[in-house]
């Protein structure tokens, strides 16, 4: 259970591309209190450098400012490197629709820029983020790897172009990726701010300041939403797991299934607010229901998520009152 018993080689070094971002700085953060070093690389296009001030001075911890766009600072970065955590990437589906070129470039022509470092470098495992969005419009539940449909955005497109080289990585140079598709993560640092914020942190903090939240649809849309602990034991465990494992892609969620309405609710009841929220327009490129099925990574890679949605909520409720109320 969890991750903070595992053990990797004494030395170990990992680099999280991402690092300023709301997943990296988690696993940056995971990674120095397990004791092992950690670079970080990351161009601060959406990242924070709040989100990485806390380690500056932490002497397992190195930072490179610079683009994944860049292929000489991917391969500076993968320098000594063990482990890889490709975090980096341009995230939300509506703004990937206004801005596909933007997409490829970062997202894909990135994404291989890494593996390609990787490789020359001979890092053992290249962990990288995708994501449940690969799924498009596949009705059934919950979502199993193998069964997707047709992509629904330029951003899902990247995830799936990702995972193909993900495996052809594997496949033709032996370098060791794995493919987390991630299922609406949750938790403290993630941006609450701005039009492309995911729904739970830009809830609580327009509650928090008494402000009238808009759900998109009718709020009866579902979704697994996956606290961070639980994608930080995802990696770290995907840092451990065989080489048969490898080339593959894997649901990472809690395996639940909650509705928008009853966490604006839930949200609601917690920080005592009484805001009706309004009812906009469905966005486009977004599904109605999501939820996965997780026995993939449980046996290959020994994932057990710990941390149920409710848990996690309360520890992100906490957080952003703190955060927010120090801010
Ligand atoms: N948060 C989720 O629910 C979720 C769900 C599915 C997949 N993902 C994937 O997980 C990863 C991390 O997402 P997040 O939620 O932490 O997003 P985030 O925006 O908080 O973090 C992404 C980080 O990547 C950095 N970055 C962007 N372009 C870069 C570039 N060219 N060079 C270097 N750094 C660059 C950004 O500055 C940012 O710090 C992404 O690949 C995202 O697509 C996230």
């Amino acid at each position: 259970m969890g991750y903070e018993n595992l053990t990797f080689p004494e030395g170990s070094r990992f680099l999280v591309t991402g690092a300023a971002g709301f997943i990296g700085s988690n696993l940056v953060e995971a990674i120095l209190q397990l004791g092992y070093k950690v670079r970080g690389l990351d161009d601060f296009s959406t990242g924070k450098q709040e989100n990485v001030e806390e380690f500056s001075r932490h002497p397992n911890y190195e930072f490179i400012e610079g683009t994944i766009i860049d292929h000489d600072t991917c391969v500076g970065a993968c320098e000594g490197v063990d482990y890889v955590l490709h975090q980096a990437a341009w995230g939300s589906v509506p703004r990937s629709i206004e801005m596909p070129l933007f997409y490829e470039e970062v997202n894909i022509r990135g994404t291989l820029n890494m593996m390609e470092a990787a490789r020359q470098n001979g890092v053992k495992k290249f962990v990288y983020a995708s994501s449940s969005s690969v799924y498009g419009d596949e009705p059934n539940l919950p979502k199993q790897e193998g069964r997707e449909g047709n992509v629904l955005s330029p951003y899902a497109l990247t995830k799936k172009v990702d995972e193909g080289y993900g495996k052809l990585y594997t496949k033709l140079y032996n370098l060791d990726t794995y493919g987390l598709r991630y299922f609406n993560v949750f938790g403290r640092r993630q941006n609450p701010d701005g039009a492309y914020a995911a729904v739970i942190p830009k809830f609580i903090k327009q509650l928090l300041n008494d402000e009238i939240p808009t759900i998109n649809g009718d709020g009866k849309q579902s979704r697994d939403f996956t606290y961070i602990e639980n994608v930080i034991e995802a990696n770290l465990k995907a840092c451990k797991a065989s080489s048969e494992a490898a080339g593959e892609v894997y649901n990472i969620a809690y395996g639940g299934r909650e509705y928008l309405v009853d966490i604006y609710n839930g949200l609601c009841n917690a920080l005592g607010k009484g805001i009706k929220p309004i009812f906009g327009p469905e966005r486009k490129g977004d599904i109605k229901h999501s939820n996965a099925d997780i026995g993939k990574a449980k046996a290959l890679l020994g994932y057990d998520p710990e941390w149920n949605f409710e848990r996690g909520i309360t520890e992100a409720i906490n957080w952003y009152q703190e955060s927010l109320r120090s801010a």
